[in-house]
């Protein structure tokens, strides 16, 4: 059967923006943080402590988590690639982290200019000394059903990077499929090749919609027993360094999947739509979600 509750990472405020071509005003993310938390958002990607020169949508990130309502209980966990990036975290005030990398080593390269193996030895000291600060590790592998440069990646590949990461002290591993590419089957094997190695508790799914799958996706890896997915707001998003990939899977449909098949969320679908057409209105567009769009015409 399905899990009776998951969790929802919300990922719009990082993954969702990190990708627009205008410049999105520091107030505008910082609303769009509060309206998600309001609406009952639990665990979400507030920004990322890249590079800005490789991504200057996130240059912003200390004003964010300066100017944000910090609330108790809430997991507002932002991206890091290298140490520079955890220490100008823990100076903005984090307390968890995403690191990443990839499945795919020309997408490792591209998106972190570096091999799997030197992106896992970079990644190595910024967990040890998260974990001796008490600060929490998720961490994403990438391209995990497929990868923009080199087409077919094997689940095995993926289930080896997904072990480094938890041995490195990661609690929870999302498994991107950064492109879309993935159909039910493939987001299957990968899951079961990670589950093979790591605790199922450990595995999250991190699907984006480019080619329409992500609902699909999900459904196969619940069906699995993955209880931890990565969406994203109005389905905003998609990676840079990734040619032609679309947003993460809508969190507004996900949600309304889940509510229909009596999965708990703890996301109000009423407030999370409005959220969608908050930030789809400041962007000038509307949502990419079909269940925004729907409840916005009733
Ligand atoms: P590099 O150029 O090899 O790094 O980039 P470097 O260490 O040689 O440093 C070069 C310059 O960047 C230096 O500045 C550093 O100080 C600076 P300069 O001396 O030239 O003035 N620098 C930094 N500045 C601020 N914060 C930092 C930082 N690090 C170095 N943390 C690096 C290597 C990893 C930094 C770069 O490639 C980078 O930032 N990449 C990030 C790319 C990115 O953010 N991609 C999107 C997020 S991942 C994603 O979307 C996928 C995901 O959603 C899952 C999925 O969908 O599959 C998670
Ligand atoms: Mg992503």
């Amino acid at each position: 059967g399905l899990p009776k509750q998951v969790t929802i990472w919300e990922a719009g405020p990082r993954d969702g923006l990190q990708n627009e071509p205008g410049t999105v005003p520091t107030a505008v993310k910082v609303e769009l943080i509060e309206r998600l938390v309001d609406a009952g958002v639990s665990h979400l990607e507030t920004t990322s402590f890249v590079s800005p020169k490789w991504v200057p949508q996130m240059a912003d990130n200390a004003q964010v988590m300066a100017q944000i309502r910090r609330r108790p209980g809430i997991h507002y966990q932002v991206l890091v690639p290298n140490m520079k990036g955890f220490e100008a975290a823990m100076a903005a005030g984090a307390e968890e982290i995403g690191i990443f990398t990839a499945a795919s080593e020309s997408f490792c390269r591209r998106n972190t200019n570096c091999s799997i193996a030197e992106s896992l030895e970079r990644l190595r000291p910024v967990c040890e000394a998260a974990l001796a600060r008490g600060v929490k590790v998720r961490a994403f592998v990438s391209c995990i059903a497929g990868c923009p440069f080199e087409g077919e990646i094997a689940p095995a590949k993926v289930a080896e990077v997904t072990a480094a990461l938890a041995a490195m002290g990661a609690y929870e591993v999302a498994l991107g499929d950064t492109i879309g590419v993935g159909t039910p089957g493939k987001v299957r094997a990968a899951v079961e090749a990670c589950a093979a190695q790591v605790p199922l508790e450990k595995i999250a799914v991190h699907c984006h919609d480019t080619y329409g799958q992500a609902l699909a996706n999900i459904l196969a890896a619940l069906e699995v027993g993955v209880a931890s997915i990565d969406s994203s707001v109005g389905g905003l998003g998609g990676c840079p360094y990734a040619p032609g990939a679309t947003g993460n899977v809508a969190t507004d449909d996900v949600v309304y999947m889940l509510d229909g098949l009596g999965v708990e969320t703890g996301i109000d679908l009423e407030k999370l739509v409005q959220t969608s057409w908050f930030i789809s209105d400041a962007l000038g567009r509307p949502p990419a979600s079909n269940v925004a769009r729907a409840m916005k015409a009733k």
